[in-house]
């Protein structure tokens, strides 16, 4: 399988490359296929590509004692993984693991750097990418002080349907949820109290389940859960 085109012009940080600029760096990605629970990336390694998710979801993960897995942020078709340790020169930062079946493109170290070099909009669209990933972060660090596990898990979901969110969609919708224990990796809690919280919710009528999706109501979103008991 190789990368088209039109693939490459999906991917949000390529979206404004002139189409001679598009051609030349097509041809150096190598596509790749992972089994759900592939580890991609692992932490300490060297930095030596950039990974563009063209299929599939993953999840960027730090492992603590016990083995406790510590989930920083999931990643969907179209985000790009892999481009900190090029950018500092230090090693991996954390591990990327395929959540489902993944396809991946990979650039290599030299021909990314060199890209970004000679195509500025290509290091803006990142920039940006970058700058909205630490604001979550930071975020995240805030709520882990400041909110209890109903207010961290709502938010969680709240980001989750407002990253799916397009035109298209009216509503609050995370199309594919995520285990109780993934959200209760992402929010330092156990997979039992998501499942205490999530069944409240929906008790309380605030989500509904459907499927593999979970619709977020109105209320649940405007809700201020700094109160919620
Ligand atoms: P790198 O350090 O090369 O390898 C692991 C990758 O995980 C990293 O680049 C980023 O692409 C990604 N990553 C690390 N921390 C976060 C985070 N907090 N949010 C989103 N992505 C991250």
């Amino acid at each position: 399988m190789s990368l088209t085109l039109e693939a490459l012009r999906r991917v949000s940080i390529f979206s404004d490359l002139q189409e001679s600029a598009a051609i030349q760096i097509l041809g150096r990605f190598q596509v790749r296929t992972f089994k759900k629970d592939n580890l991609i990336v692992s932490q300490d390694s060297p930095g030596d590509a950039l990974f563009v998710l063209l299929e599939g979801r993953v999840k960027v993960v730090l492992y603590g004692e016990n083995g406790r897995e510590i989930i920083l942020k999931l990643l969907n078709a179209g985000d790009f993984f892999g481009e900190m340790s090029i950018l500092d020169g230090e090693k991996r930062s954390a591990n990327v693991i395929a959540m489902e079946g993944t396809t991946v493109c990979s650039l290599s170290r030299e021909d990314f750097i060199e890209h970004l070099r000679e195509n500025p909009d290509t290091a803006f669209n990142i920039l940006g990418i970058m700058s909205r990933r630490l604001r979550y972060a930071d975020q995240l660090i805030g709520n882990l002080t400041l909110l209890d596990v109903y207010a961290r898990l709502a938010q969680v979901l709240i980001d989750l349907a407002t990253e799916e969110k397009d035109e298209r969609t009216s509503g609050h919708w995370i199309k594919k949820r995520p285990t109780h224990q993934d959200l209760a990796n992402m929010i330092g809690t156990s997979r039992e109290t998501v499942s205490r919280a999530i069944g409240e919710f929906q008790r309380r009528g605030l989500i509904h389940i459907e499927g593999k999706a979970l619709i977020l109501s109105q209320t649940f979103v405007e809700q201020n859960f700094a109160d919620f008991d």
